[in-house]
């Protein structure tokens, strides 16, 4: 079958029209046509009325001349149409006389002989532009008015062709799509779960799935091989601009596979997702021998302080505590104490006034972003350094901050120092906001890269516990340490255990994030008992994948990419709420249907949420 455009579009034939909005070229002047769309705005000039009607397809400019012959009666009628008045005209195609270069149809107008109004619209509450006057809430409350805005319908027509480029690469490489069940119990992914109560089962709850994780691994048990799914997930977490209640995955598995080729595979998926969809070669540049960049998490956390670093520039973190420990003669207690320092060079920051660098020192105090205060270094085109620690160091400690850092000449270094883990947080989010103000971090630029080797587990000091990093059914790189007698179990080496998991970075974004898993039952309990499971707990949340395991489970792994990330992505917007076609809001409602929303009494009871309703009373 052809390919559908708008310009091969037998099937959009209809009484309706004859042609979309956005057909129409010189070469079809002369020509009788159909057209049906929505009033995008109506200009009168002199004694001549414009009308632009939009579609899905573009927009054509509709024209009502007296003086050129149009009845006086078909003149009012278009007079009288509103904002997104539903329309269809029928009309003659003429050549304009002035031309508009900005419209793909802008070269013709369609001199109108009837017209009939489908549906009347009220004042629509916000602009139908591109650059609308209609703030977020409005717009999700009319979202169907939203995605009539071109940057809306783009978005969505952008969606349809990465899912559609995702079934294609995936069903030419063996896939098959499976559907699995929204009803369920809980998948731990680290979020809390969304529950549904059940009326069959008073006092029970489904869980709604945070990802079909133990389904795409009892496929594999089954014997399916090669799986995936364009598929919603569900986490009750914070939301941020790049995370929703509930979201679409691109969710995959393989079996008889290891971690390079599965990292090989889907590498292949987004490259190619990013060549038919955007015509971006992500592999182009200077990524090596044809591949994406890889970083373990270690190196990722010491260089950029993130394990999903934005690798579209440099400015990498120096740490600088042996640089500045103990140096000069007024030593500096704040580097001194610290456990780590760590500091950037900002290319031309030495130009910064100081009440600019001041205003950087509460931002970078800010509770988000945790530092107690910041050090700065400016390297002067005149070779000088000047600081705000020169009391303590001197031209030649700074030179080897310079050194370390990879400051030039009217370059201005930031210095951050306190706790690991604090300061390392702190010092990525000011490379980021750095980075932002030198626009080094332009949205049409796409840079991609592996990071791995992520540890197996994450240590809680507070309450002595250990939390799996990606998920509980993710192997440890070495297995032979986890099969150690009970007290040896929590030894450090099994506490600072890598994992066969990865993530696929792109710009700052985590894009996906997968593993290879657990497949045996005897090291599914040995981490589940270091996660802090007891036999009974496992079994009676798990058991029914501890079960498959006994019967010939095979090696398996995969990945799931997040489909609303990577559609924001490919826009160049910074919210996953703009690829999707009605979202939540940022507290998690939706505004149009103003969910959620109370359940009324007799419902409650009879989901067994309550004990007794009382009737209300009869009216009399
Ligand atoms: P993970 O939890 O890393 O892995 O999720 C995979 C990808 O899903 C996207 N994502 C989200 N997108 C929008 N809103 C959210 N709230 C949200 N949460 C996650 C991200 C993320 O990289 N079952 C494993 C995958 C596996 O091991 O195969 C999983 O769900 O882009």
């Amino acid at each position: 079958m052809a390919e559908f455009t708008p310009n091969n579009h037998s099937s959009l034939l209809s009484a309706y029209r004859t042609h979309t909005n956005g057909e129409l070229r010189l070469d079809a002047v002369g020509q009788q046509v159909t057209l049906s769309g929505w009033v995008q705005r109506v200009r009168l000039l002199g004694g001549v009325t414009f009308v632009d009607l939009r579609d899905r397809y573009g927009i054509t400019q509709l024209t009502f001349d007296e003086g050129a012959g149009t009845p006086a009666a078909l003149s009012d009628q278009a007079r009288a149409l509103s904002r997104e008045d539903c329309i269809k005209i029928m009309g003659l195609v003429k050549e304009r006389h002035s031309k508009n270069a900005n419209l793909p149809t802008g070269d013709v107008e369609v001199f109108v002989e009837s017209l009939e109004v489908l549906s009347n619209s009220i004042t629509p509450p916000f602009t139908i532009e591109d650059d609308t006057d209609g703030g977020e809430e409005l717009r999700y409350k009319y979202r169907y008015l939203d995605i009539r805005r071109a940057p809306i319908r783009e978005a969505l027509m952008l969606r349809h062709e990465v899912a559609q480029a995702t079934r294609n690469y995936l069903s030419d490489n063996g896939f098959i799509e499976v559907e699995t069940p929204v009803l369920i119990k809980s998948t731990p992914e680290g979020a809390r779960d969304f529950v549904v109560p059940s009326r069959q089962h008073a006092g029970s709850f489904y869980a709604l799935p945070q990802s079909p994780q133990l389904f795409k691994q009892l496929l594999m048990v089954g014997g399916m091989d090669r799986y995936f799914q364009i598929v919603k997930c569900f986490r009750d977490e914070d939301l941020r601009a790049d995370r929703q209640p509930e979201f679409t995955q691109i969710d995959c598995e393989m079996a008889f596979v290891e971690q390079e080729d599965v990292m090989k595979m889907f590498e292949g998926l987004i490259v190619h997702l990013f060549k038919t969809v955007k015509g971006v070669d992500l592999l182009g540049g200077d990524s090596q021998h044809g591949q994406l960049e890889r970083l373990t998490y270690d190196e990722a956390m010491r260089r950029f302080g993130n394990d999903k670093p934005d690798m579209r520039f440099g400015m990498e973190l120096a740490h600088i505590k042996e640089q500045t420990q103990g140096a000069g003669d007024n030593l500096f207690k704040v580097f001194d104490d610290a456990e780590v320092v760590i500091a950037i060079a900002v290319r031309g920051g030495a130009s910064m006034t100081r009440k600019e660098i001041d205003a950087l020192t509460e931002w970078v105090k800010r509770p988000q972003i945790g530092a107690t205060g910041l050090v700065y270094v400016k390297y002067e085109s005149n070779g000088e350094f000047k600081g705000s620690v020169d009391k303590f160091y001197n031209t030649s400690h700074y030179a080897k901050w310079a050194e370390a850092t990879g400051a030039q000449l009217g370059d201005l270094m930031l210095v951050l120092a306190g706790a690991y883990a604090k300061t390392t947080k702190a010092a990525s989010e000011l490379r980021l906001e750095m980075g932002q103000r030198l626009g080094l971090r332009d949205p049409d630029k796409f840079k991609a890269l592996w990071v791995m080797d992520f540890p197996m587990f994450d240590y809680d000091k507070e309450n002595d516990t250990l939390h799996a990093m990606h998920h509980p059914f993710t192997r440890p790189t070495e297995t032979t340490k986890f099969y150690m007698g009970d007290s040896e179990a929590r030894c450090p080496s099994v506490f600072y255990a890598t994992a066969a998991a990865y993530d696929l970075v792109l710009n700052g974004t985590e894009l996906g994030g997968g593993s290879i898993r657990i497949h045996e039952q005897d090291l599914q309990q040995a981490v589940f008992k270091l996660l802090g499971f007891s036999e009974e707990q496992a079994r009676e949340q798990f058991g029914f994948l501890l079960d498959a395991f006994q019967y010939g489970a095979p090696p398996h792994g995969g990945i799931a990419f997040g489909l609303d990330r990577l559609c924001a992505l490919m826009m160049g917007t910074d919210s996953i709420r703009d690829v999707m076609a009605f979202p939540k809001n940022n507290q998690g409602r939706d505004t149009m249907l103003d969910a959620p929303a109370p359940l009324e009494g007799p419902q409650l009871a009879e989901l067994g949420l309550v004990t007794s309703v009382t009737p209300e009373p009869k009216a009399e």
